[in-house]
Order: structure tokens, then sequence, then C-alpha cells
């Protein structure tokens, strides 16, 4: 397909926000709303994105810091108020940026007055909302299933007398999405951001929204499984066949894809969803039989991944090998429920990762403060926030979410200097930020807006189809991105050692290098690639292909 054809999410690069850690504009050592907005000139004329998420900002006691919504359709007031909303739509709009918003179907808080009616008596109307069920006759819950973040899937209600399901935190109780009124209601909150001008949602856990009708037991995980979330070493022990991804969650994404394509005719929505699925061909079906599910299911494939050549054009090339066709695909490396990959790769790989996910053909979506090289920032334990770290020492994810650091002033200018911010500041941020990068000919924001430059005005990195070279080093990964009239290679060099790397028949100009020191042509048949470097090299001349 000509990149021409393409709507806007496909040649989008995605920015996630953490909203609690972007920008504090009200002196509580909290990111919000209007914090935001003050920062878009950062992401259009600095960086040039073209689309962000924002992570979840809904009124919620923050068990989850958000995830665990007690009112889908409003502002937390940490956050701001729904005015301080459509200023930030309609700012990013004006200057042509599109915003997605978190939606987490899953589950609401035990705050939500849905959850609270339903637990207030067996007879209650929204009784069925939510999954009750009686325990085992011997004693304990319904059945084996875990939470993701440890100990038994089931709560007891002393109330009620019955357990009640949350995949995730007992503050997190699952929505019973087989009851017809739980799926209009929460396809109307869809039409309440969709009327506020949204362009689209991040689908939370997406895979989980349909279990097993007959609530059937989970079998041990055997000793070699792969295992499909970060978690705790008890999730692990079974495999996850009945408690998530029932056939019927396909029946769901149908009718939020209806929702969002009657909103389409005006400017098409779109959809990203996180699936936790490894098997290719099952997170293929994520985007329907007839493509009419999700626009594009997040593939997690390089965020595990073994940091080696290799290793990653092997999920490159299932992912492209499992699209159904028509389908396009998405990359991500990072984001709020993973270490940072300057930590995950090391600092020196930080600009090659880079180059990666905005040169692969698909949508890239980058976290925050990747873009700088922000890393992990170690949290004391009397400082940890969030409810994972707390259970489990290691397994916290307060270290990849603190505070954008945009300056070298105090607080890294997030908030103000006699304010606490809500998780501490990166000890190196007088290095590391937005202002002493800036200027900066060779750092990592100076390479991470040449690369969203370049890819806006190149039509093979924007749109162009994808082909592995063969015959290249092993600790290489070399692809062309090409359409019928233009033609990039990427060349990465995933060692710390030199590399030849010979494109046979190619002439052509280096265009970019994460080394922002060479540009002009190349002699292609001896193109030396330094350590842990990427080069895009625009092509002039080609063997025709096969
Ligand atoms: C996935 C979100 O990304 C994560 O932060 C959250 O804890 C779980 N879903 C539960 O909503």
């Amino acid at each position: 397909m000509a990149p021409t054809q393409h709507l806007w999410w496909q040649h989008a690069v995605i920015y996630q926000i953490y909203p609690r850690s972007f920008q504090d504009s009200n002196g509580d050592g909290v990111g919000d709303l209007p914090g935001i907005t003050q920062r878009l000139d950062y992401l259009h004329d600095v960086l040039g994105v073209d689309a962000v998420w924002l992570s979840p900002f809904y009124p919620s006691p923050m068990a989850d810091f958000g995830y665990d919504v007690s009112d889908y359709c409003a502002v937390d007031p940490i956050f701001g108020t729904l005015d301080d909303f459509d200023v930030l739509v309609a700012a990013l709009h004006e200057r042509g940026i599109k915003i997605l918003i978190d939606y987490i179907p899953n589950h609401t808080s035990d705050h939500h007055p849905w959850f609270q009616e339903s637990r207030s008596s067996r007879d209650n109307p929204k009784r069925d909302w939510y999954y009750w069920r009686d325990g085992k006759a011997e004693g304990g819950p319904p059945n084996n299933w875990l939470s993701v973040f440890g100990g038994s899937a089931w709560q007891w209600d002393e109330h009620t007398g019955q357990y009640y399901l949350h995949s995730f935190l007992a503050e997190q109780p699952d929505l019973n999405w087989r009851h017809p009124e739980v799926v209009d209601a929460m396809l109307d909150v869809m039409r309440f951001w969709l009327d506020r001008g949204v362009d689209g949602f991040r689908i939370d856990v997406a895979h989980y929204l349909m279990k097993d009708p007959q609530f059937r037991d989970n079998p041990p995980a055997p000793p070699d499984a792969v295992t499909p979330y970060k978690s705790l070493a008890d999730y692990d022990s079974q495999l996850h066949v009945y408690d998530l991804g029932n056939p019927d969650t396909h029946e769901v994404f149908r009718k939020i894809r209806r929702v969002l394509d009657s909103y389409s005719a005006e400017r098409p929505r779109t959809s990203v969803a996180e699936i936790h699925v490894f098997d290719w061909s099952n997170w293929a079906s994520y985007f329907g039989v007839n493509l009419d599910e999700i626009h594009m299911p997040f593939n997690f494939g390089l965020v595990g991944v073994e940091w080696d050549a290799i290793r990653i054009r092997e999920v490159v090339d299932a992912v492209e090998g499992a699209l159904p066709s028509g389908a396009w695909p998405s990359y991500v490396l990072g984001n709020h429920d993973e270490p940072r990959l300057a930590t995950r790769f090391g600092a020196a790989y930080a600009p090659l990762a880079a180059m990666l996910i905005l040169t692969l053909r698909g949508t890239p979506t980058t976290y925050y403060g990747d873009e700088i090289g922000m890393h992990d920032v170690p949290i004391p334990p009397e400082r940890a926030r969030d409810p994972w770290g707390k259970r489990v020492v290691g397994l916290g994810r307060d270290p990849e979410r603190t505070p954008m650091q945009w300056d070298s002033g105090p607080n890294a200018g997030f908030c103000p200097p006699d304010v606490e911010p809500w998780l501490p500041i990166a000890d190196d941020y007088r290095q590391i930020n937005v202002a002493a990068e800036e200027d900066d000919p060779r750092s990592l924001l100076t390479l991470s807006r040449r690369l969203l430059a370049l890819r806006r005005v190149t039509p093979a990195l924007r749109g162009g189809s994808y082909a592995a070279v063969e015959r290249v080093p092993s600790q290489c990964f070399v692809y062309t991105r090409r359409t019928e009239d233009d033609m990039c290679v990427v060349a990465l060099n995933v060692s710390d050692i030199d590399q030849l790397v010979t494109l046979e028949g190619m002439t052509g100009t280096v265009c970019l290098s994460t080394y922002l020191d060479r540009e002009g042509p190349e002699d292609l048949q001896r193109l030396i690639l330094r350590p842990h470097e990427g080069c895009i090299v625009q092509i002039e001349s080609a063997p025709p292909t096969p």
C-alpha cells in the first residue's frame, strides 16, 4: 500500500505521558493536566510527536495509581478538571497533535459507585455487574485463579458472604462484560470522551476482559512455560487458559470498534490495546478476522527481548509474518510498567534503541523521558508508592515513573523548589534533562528529534515495506524500508565492537548515525559500524528485488 493511502495513526509517533510525572502546575508535587498543556511546545516544536497517550487521570483512590477508576467520566482533582482536559485537547489539536486516553474496561475501583451498589446486597440490580461467587463447599475461594499482583484473585466479602473476582488488586474488582448493562455503560464511557474530542484509546489489559464462563481451574504451568506478564512467582505457576482471553473477548472488541468507527467519518479514531500475548497468531487475532477489532494491538515482543541482533530480528520477522493482510504493526520498547530502556539495555545502547523503534515498519509508542535517556531511579523503601513493589521488593514500577527532567534547576523543573515531588528525581538530572540536551548536537534528545524529523519527511520510513537484509554479521540487524520511489537501509550494530556490513550492489548516503557525526556518501560495500552504532542510509541505487 502506498503511504499516501495510510491513515494518520499509521504514520504517527505516539508519546506516552504519565500525568503524575510530567509537569506539576500547582505545586503539590504531582503532575497534572495544566502542566501537560504548559509543555506542549516541547512536544510540538522540540520533539515533533504526532500523538500523545495519557495514562489515567480519572478520579481514583490511587490504589494502582489511576488504574483503579472510581468515575470514568471525570478528572481526579489532583490532575485538574474537565475544563482543564478540554483546554488540553484544544491545545493539542491546535498543534496538530492527536490524543489517546487510557480506557480501563477490565476492572473499576472498589470505590466506584457501581461496585458499591453491587456489594451492598445479593439482590442489588448491579450485583451481576461484577463476578460474585460462593466459595467451594469445602471452604476457600471458588477456584484457583490468581491475581497478577499476588495471592488469590478472589476476595471474600463478609457483608454478603460471597467472593468477588479481581484479576489485579482487591481494590480493582473485575467487571462482568457478559452483562448487557455493563457493555452499554462502558461503551457510553467511550462516547463521553469521543464527544470531547479524543482521537482514540489505549485499552488496558484488553486480553483479560472475558474469562471462562464455567470458571474452571487453571492448569499448572510446566517448568519451561513462557510467562505472560512480569509477575509474582505464584502467578507464573499456572497456565492462564481460563482466567483470561475467552473467545468471546472478540465480540467485545467488535462492539468497541463499532463505537470508534461511528465517530470516524469526521476524522479517523483509533485504538491500541495492551495484549500480553506472545503466541503471535493468538496475538494477531486481536485485529479481528475482518480487521474489525483493535487497530493496533500493542506487541510487547521487543520489551522483553534479549538485546541481541538475532533475537530482535526474530521478533520483528515473527510479528511481520503473523500480521493479517492489511493489518498495521506497532512497536513499543518501554512504558510505565517496565524498566526504562536506558537501564535495560544500558545508556550506550539507548540511541540504538531509539533508532530501532523509530525506523521499523509500524507505529511506535515512546515513553516520556526515554528520549532524553532517563533511567530507572532507585527508590528508597520508605518512598515506594507502587502497590506491586510494596508487596514484593524488586517488582516495583516506581523507578520508571519518576518526574520528567526538564532542566538543571531544583526538582528538575518538574515542581517548585520547596515541594517534594511524589517520587524522587534522578541524581544525575543536572546532566540528563531537556534544557541541557536541547542545544547539545550530540545528545540523545537531538538524535530523537532528528529521527522523528527524518521519519516525517521520508516516505520509506513512514510507510514503506520492511525486509531484513541477509548476509550481514550476526551481531547486526539490517533492514530495508521501501516504497516504490524511496528506499532506506537501517543498519544497527548490536555489539560493542566494530562491524563490517556489505550492502551488495547498493549505493547511497548516510543521512543519520546514532553518533550524530556522520553524514554523506559512503562505500556501502564496506560500511563500518562502530560499537552500538546505527545508521540510516538513503539508497540511491540497489539491485532489483527478486
Ligand atoms: C496494566 C497497566 O499498564 C498497569 O499499570 C496496571 O497496574 C494494570 N494494567 C492493571 O490495570
